[in-house]
């Protein structure tokens, strides 16, 4: 069969936006999901859940399928993944494109720290006892319990099976899009005083910043984690474009 065979590294909302725009366009094509969320989102693609196994394992899948074109559209944390689909596509010959968002970038009213880590974030919390919503998903909240001074406000996908790592917290049970008006109302209500967020970029997780530059709160934003050089695309059309011209080609 003609055409690229393509495998899509999801988990995020511009991953489902680009599975929307596969499925429109009538190209074979695998969704694949790690399997964090208890009831992930149906896809109009076909779609695995589960860890590949490594560099290897995603090789041998690669390989295994006959896939031609890999979608990096994972979430500019998720370093490992991307990693691993770098190294599996060199070493296959599969040809990558990430569908990379850009950065949120702080604006000149707001009270924005930079940090390279969560560590670092964590450590730069006021020693004074702050309402802290800590935007970080479920994982690493180890790293803010040893600051019990705290309020901690989350927001989970999965309501947590383990008892929570803090003495003062409220735990939200909610997947994005989520709205200006519902941020501005959820930090009222639990008068936050810092956020604590990751630098994920898109619009998807982008109404909490707006709230906080809305009233006054601190922003304390981690910064991307590097990775090697790629092929990167903005949106799903110019991921379009770039299978259609390398199948034109006969790659
Ligand atoms: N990190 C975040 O802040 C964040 C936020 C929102 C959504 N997500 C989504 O949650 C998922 C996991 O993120 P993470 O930060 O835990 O990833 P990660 O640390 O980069 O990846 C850890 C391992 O999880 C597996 N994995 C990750 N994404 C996968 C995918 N789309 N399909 C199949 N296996 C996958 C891989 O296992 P093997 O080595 O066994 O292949 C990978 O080595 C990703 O799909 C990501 O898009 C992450």
């Amino acid at each position: 069969m003609h055409g690229p065979i393509i495998l899509l590294l999801g988990g995020t909302g511009e991953a489902s936006q680009m599975a929307r725009a596969l499925a429109e366009s009538g190209l074979r094509a695998v969704f694949s999901y790690a399997g964090r969320t208890a009831a992930p989102r149906p896809q109009p693609l076909p779609t695995r859940i589960g860890g590949f196994g490594g560099v290897a394992g995603l090789a041998d899948y690669l390989r295994a399928h006959g896939i031609t074109h890999l979608i990096d559209a994972t979430h500019p944390f998720a370093a490992q993944m991307s990693r691993n689909a770098i190294e599996a596509c060199a070493a296959t010959g599969v040809k990558l494109i990430a569908l990379e968002r850009p950065a949120w970038q702080a604006e000149h009213s707001d009270d924005w720290q930079s940090f390279v880590s969560l560590e670092e974030a964590a450590a730069a919390l006021p020693e004074r006892p702050a309402r802290v919503f800590l935007a970080i998903g479920k994982q690493n909240l180890d790293l803010f319990a040893a600051r019990q001074d705290h309020f901690y406000l989350l927001r989970l996908v999965d309501a947590p099976v383990a008892p929570l790592p803090f003495r003062d917290a409220a735990c939200v049970i909610d997947r994005g899009p989520f709205s200006l008006e519902n941020d501005l109302a959820l930090l009222r209500a639990h008068r936050i005083t810092h956020l604590v967020a990751k630098n994920a970029g898109g619009i998807g997780a982008a109404a909490k910043l707006a709230a906080a530059r809305a009233l006054g709160v601190k922003i304390l934003m981690v910064e991307r984690p590097a990775l090697p050089a790629r092929r990167i695309a903005q949106s799903p059309e110019a991921v379009l474009a770039w299978l259609a011209h390398g199948a034109e080609r006969g790659v």
